[in-house]
């Protein structure tokens, strides 16, 4: 298919932490199995991120440490658009424009906006709106600016982003209605990944693994550390000889992505019969983990050095956005009558 024709697909990764193992699995690789059949745009969305990171040394080293991650777990720059949201300035222009294309009322149930009015009425508040910002209750318009000025046709998205790609289909179809005949912008459709939609990894307390239950493995952790962390994910007391059911464990979840399935399948009839214990297990899992991760984290650790290419990288990815986004931009301005 030549690149004009294929579908675009787009997704944005938001800056706020240094990337885990459940990162990889739920949004890094269905990603990247998604760009070898759509023409994809892939970036870094460190203006959303910019509504919960207020430390300028963190959000920039989330961002530089977001684009390592991907270009370490194998996105090709020169077949994915990759590139940073604050490069495009054409962006935050639309931006502005669309917010006057969208009700508030579509604002209003948002689900990020409601989810921080209904914690402010549990705490007992009686302004609901007390300490919400306008970016995160502008949040979906930006959003929805990021998917419509590059035109993507799909959004690979966690479910809990379903709404907002919605949100952006709505808005579209409200600029459409009024200037359509000018211009119309693409309705664009939410995708959920099959590892996201079926099962989450578990962390090293048994819970979805997760950056707000503190429960993560770092995916470019050291060595020992990720040892350490194997080591830590809870198992009950059953002895080495006695059978285990593999699919209560939390550790053959995480074997399951990770391993070639017939050394899975050998596990699993190990365990069932007895044959293997946790701490012969997790030693398994380290060791998979550590060899398929550590060429990916070598790559990582020379992608963070300040004089890597990386920031090369971004800048050609932007270049390329940008040529999407101009356009689109100009049309839009012809539309509304500010040219
Ligand atoms: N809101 C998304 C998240 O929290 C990140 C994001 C920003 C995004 N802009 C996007 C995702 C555009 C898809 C398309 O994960």
């Amino acid at each position: 298919m030549s690149a004009s024709s294929a579908k675009v697909s787009l997704t944005g990764i938001k800056p706020t932490g240094e990337p885990h193992l459940g990162n990889y699995i739920g949004a890094v690789k269905p990603a990247l199995a998604l760009a070898q059949e759509y023409e994809a745009l892939y970036f870094i969305a460190d203006h959303h991120a910019l509504t919960t990171v207020r430390d300028p040394r963190l959000l920039r080293r989330y961002t530089r440490s977001v684009a390592a991650t991907w270009i370490a777990a194998g996105l090709d720059p020169d077949r994915v658009v990759f590139y940073r949201q604050s490069d495009i300035p054409e962006i935050f222009e639309l931006t502005w424009i669309m917010s006057c294309m969208t009700s508030k009322g579509l604002m209003n149930r948002a689900h990020a906006y409601k989810a921080a009015r209904d914690r402010n009425e549990e705490s007992g508040k009686t302004d609901l709106d007390a300490g919400i910002n306008m970016g995160l209750y502008n949040y979906p318009v930006l959003m929805a600016v990021d998917i419509l000025i590059m035109e993507a046709d799909v959004v690979p998205v966690g479910r809990d982003q379903v709404q907002h790609v919605e949100i952006a289909a709505d808005i579209a179809g409200s600029f459409n209605h009024v200037y359509g005949d000018r211009f119309t912008f693409k309705i664009p459709q939410a995708v959920v990944p099959d590892a996201e939609a079926g099962r989450t990894l578990p962390g090293v307390d048994g819970r979805k693994m997760s950056k707000s239950y503190d429960n993560t493995i770092p995916l470019f952790c050291d060595e020992a550390q990720l040892k350490k962390l194997v080591r830590r994910i809870p198992t009950d007391s059953t002895p080495v000889e006695e059978p285990k059911d593999p699919d209560s464990s939390n550790i053959v979840q995480i074997l399951d992505q990770f391993a070639e399935p017939e050394i899975a399948a050998e596990t699993r009839r190990r365990l069932r019969e007895g044959a293997m214990g946790w701490g012969e297990l997790k030693n398994q899992l380290f060791e998979v983990l550590n060899t398929q991760l550590s060429p990916l984290r070598e790559r990582y650790n020379a992608l963070m050095d300040p004089d890597s290419e990386l920031d090369a990288l971004l800048a050609a990815g932007a270049e390329k956005a940008r040529k999407r986004a101009v356009p689109v931009l100009a049309q839009v301005r012809k539309a509304i009558g500010i040219d």
